[in-house]
């Protein structure tokens, strides 16, 4: 199998709404990564993104939505989850509730809970209408390997194995969405940081503090997204503090490959092996480039790579860079 990579026009995305009705796969842009997407209340259908992917059974599904209406149907809401989808959907969040029953056991690993999201992204929300149907929509990666931000990036890691591909251009926000199990509103916590922050959804939904799983004592099982080595490229990965990469720029190891978050100010010649995930120095633009970065790494066959820490200075997004760096590096939360 061959994948297609296909323009949004309203003829492609009839007949993508077409095959997923059908039980196909189509992978399709959203705000934050690709995702690989099947008729989310069709069994076989998910079965197939979880063998397309290679995904264990025990990773459960984002269910995409419309909108609450739609989502109204496939969870037991309440009102503090009603008023956070209200705030940020559409949008890059995720929120966890109690499932129903037309959810299949499949997309839930058997679980009884269900993760929904109301996607911003132009493309996924029209084929999200035209389908009529939620979506189940994993990264559209292998299992374990980095997110895709581009249809380029589908094709080369899920080419061989999926037909279809929607080509919507990079994706704006290029980090996964904030995932928050609002099962109990008192007990709201962050299952995986993403560009909507804990401060955001505090003010929506009270309380003083909303921990993050895998940060505090109390909160364990986790969602396997925050399984140690997830989002993990293929050649070894090291975190480096701002002065430990300037020291290495001097002495650069061979085989290794440096990345600074800003590009540094002063670079003589010969330094291809030298590369940087934001000029501005902004979060936003560093968020959008750094999986296209690791990708890029891994086809160039260095030994290592050694990544600067994203700043501070850089906003809310620096902590979502970090926490992705760390599992790429195959620290788990650390
Ligand atoms: O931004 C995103 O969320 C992208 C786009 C495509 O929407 N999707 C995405 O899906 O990142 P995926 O499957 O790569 O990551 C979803 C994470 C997984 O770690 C999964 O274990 C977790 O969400 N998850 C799914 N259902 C869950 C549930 N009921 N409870 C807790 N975690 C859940
Ligand atoms: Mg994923």
């Amino acid at each position: 199998m061959k994948a297609r990579i296909l323009a949004p026009t309203r003829t492609s995305l009839r007949r993508m709404a077409a095959v997923l009705r059908r039980g196909g796969l189509v992978a399709a842009p959203t705000e934050t990564v690709y995702g690989l997407a099947a008729h989310a209340l069709d069994a076989r259908a998910c079965r197939r993104i979880f063998r397309a992917k290679r995904r264990p059974a025990n990773d459960p599904l984002i269910v995409h939505v419309a909108d609450l209406a739609a989502a109204e149907n496939l969870a037991v809401w309440n009102d503090a989850a009603r008023r956070v989808a209200d705030k940020f959907w559409p949008g890059p969040l995720t929120i966890v509730l109690p499932k129903r029953r037309a959810v299949p056991g499949i997309v839930t690993s058997g679980g009884d809970t269900v993760a929904l999201r109301c996607p911003a992204h132009p493309v996924m929300r029209r084929l999200l209408r035209l389908a009529g149907v939620p979506l189940a929509a994993p990264s559209a990666n292998p299992s374990g390997y980095v997110s895709p931000t581009t249809a380029a990036h589908v094709a080369e890691s899920l080419g061989e194995r999926i037909e279809w591909i929607l080509d919507g251009g990079p994706c704006p926000v290029g980090v996964e969405s904030t995932i928050v199990d609002m099962q109990d509103p008192g007990r709201a916590r962050i299952l995986r940081p993403g560009a909507v922050t804990a401060r955001q959804l505090r003010a929506v939904i009270g309380g003083k503090r909303l921990p993050q799983a895998g940060q505090s004592k109390d909160a364990q099982p986790l969602a396997p997204g925050m399984m140690a080595r997830h989002y993990s490229p293929r050649t070894p990965l090291r975190i480096r503090a701002p002065k430990e990469i300037r020291r290495l720029l001097v002495k650069r190891p061979p085989g290794t490959a440096l990345v600074f978050f800003r590009k540094p100010g002063r670079l003589a010649g010969g330094h291809d092996a030298v590369h940087w995930l934001t000029q501005s120095g902004r979060g936003e633009e560093a968020a959008r480039s750094l999986y296209r970065v690791l990708r890029e790494l891994d086809r160039k066959g260095y030994r290592r790579v050694c990544i600067e820490r994203a700043p501070r200075s850089a906003g809310p997004l620096a902590a979502v860079i970090n926490d992705r760096l760390r599992r790429a590096a195959g620290h788990g939360k650390a």
